[in-house]
């Protein structure tokens, strides 16, 4: 056993602290401030991960997590830390990252845009059903942890899961649940092949646009449009945008009304389909809509003012990186929601000739550890 503080929160969650030896621990629900008594589970040359068998004196930062399957359940493992601390760590995080993964002067000013609400704020989810039980995975494995109310869903979405949860499927499957704009929600098995309906309609900075099932949708309904309007605001104004992984078109709408033209690229032919219609919809006739690998097309897509690009958590393939350094957008905005991916872009495309100006965390995903950010970059003077 050994007796030790916790110093900080590091990238997956845990607690970090150090043994008497000096050897760096990490501590799932621990809290920065604790004093601890841990067990070693995993003991490497460099480090070693704990489970907590006594709290010796707790964190000034804790509070009771709200959720009966909180610790079980493999979400929200931040619910035993105070809102402010979560915000705090989030930021350390985002700037350890940018430092240490991609060498980068961290700017002064890096902040973390909190959710209104740190509870009651998710717009999407997925769960897992299998013989009548519905649930997220339990911590550390395929197996399913029952949940009928789920407190960081939208009301009206927690009221979808606990009417599915009612349901008993019996089936193994995925299910997929969004809630939209006017108290909408949509509740799908993500079984093959996929429904095609019903589209859901979310509103963005005041413009509904719709999504079908299995699209991808921002997940935090209560920091949407301050999550597009960053993005319109980093990007600016100007003859062309370009903006790759557009999805369905969820910044895609405003930076219309901001360029002359927008050259919108995204892959998946279900959010295509949807982009168009959104395009349609909106009366918007200057998005030149490009459905294909954004690392495939780049190459025809210089001259732009500014770019965007909101890759998934593994980040831009490396040829994108060439692509976009090639292609010399005027203004970057890199949206990310894995820190260390984002760093690690953020590093090669310095070299390629883009610097980065500033960074901003959101929270749109409060009681977990993860952290979205939106970072602005210019090309250097050639
Ligand atoms: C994080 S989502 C962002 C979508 C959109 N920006 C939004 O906010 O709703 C990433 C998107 O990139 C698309 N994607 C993944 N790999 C891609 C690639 N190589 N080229 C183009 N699009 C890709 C996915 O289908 C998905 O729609």
């Amino acid at each position: 056993m050994h007796e030790l503080s916790i110093e900080g929160l590091a990238a997956g969650g845990d607690g970090v602290g150090h043994t008497a030896d000096g050897r760096v621990v990490f501590v799932p629900f621990s809290a920065p401030g604790d004093r601890l008594s841990v067990r070693l589970v995993e003991e490497r040359k460099r480090y070693a991960r704990g489970v907590i068998e006594r709290i010796l004196e707790p964190s000034p930062f804790r509070v009771q997590p709200v959720c009966g399957v909180y610790g079980t359940c493999g979400g929200c493992t931040w619910q035993h830390l105070d809102y402010e601390t979560q915000l705090r760590a989030k930021a350390e995080i985002l700037g350890d990252a940018l430092e240490r993964v991609g060498g980068l002067r961290v700017p002064d000013d890096l902040r973390v845009v909190p959710s209104p609400a740190p509870y009651g704020w998710r717009s999407r989810t997925r769960v897992l059903a299998k013989g009548g039980v519905v649930g997220y995975r339990k911590r550390r494995s395929h197996a399913v942890c029952a949940t009928s109310r789920c407190p960081v869903l939208v009301p009206e979405l927690d009221e979808a899961l606990a009417q599915l949860a009612r349901r008993r499927p019996q089936a193994a499957e995925e299910w997929e649940l969004v809630a939209g704009a006017d108290g909408a929600t949509r509740t799908t098995p993500l079984r093959s092949p996929l429904p095609e309906e019903p589209r859901l309609t979310v509103s963005v900075c005041g413009q509904r646009m719709s999504f079908s099932p299995g699209v991808f949708v921002q997940g935090n309904a209560l920091l949407l449009d301050a999550l597009a309007r960053a993005v319109h605001e980093a990007a600016g104004s100007g003859h062309l945008a370009v903006e790759l992984f557009c999805g369905a078109g969820f910044f895609t709408l405003g930076l219309a009304r901001g360029f002359e033209r927008v050259v919108a690229v995204e892959s998946e032919g279900r959010a295509v389909a949807d982009l168009h219609a959104n395009v349609l919809n909106a009366g918007l006739r200057n998005v030149e809509i490009r459905g294909g690998r954004a690392e495939r097309l780049l190459a025809v897509l210089g001259g732009a003012d500014a770019m965007v690009v909101d890759p998934p958590r593994t980040g831009l393939p490396p040829e994108c990186i060439q692509g976009v350094a090639e292609a010399r957008p005027r203004r970057l905005v890199y949206v990310s929601c894995d820190p260390a991916t984002l760093a690690r872009d953020l590093a090669r495309l310095a070299e390629g000739g883009l610097a980065l100006e500033s960074v901003t965390g959101f929270d749109l995903f409060p009681q977990t550890p993860h952290v979205e950010a939106v970072a602005s970059l210019v090309s250097d003077p050639a």
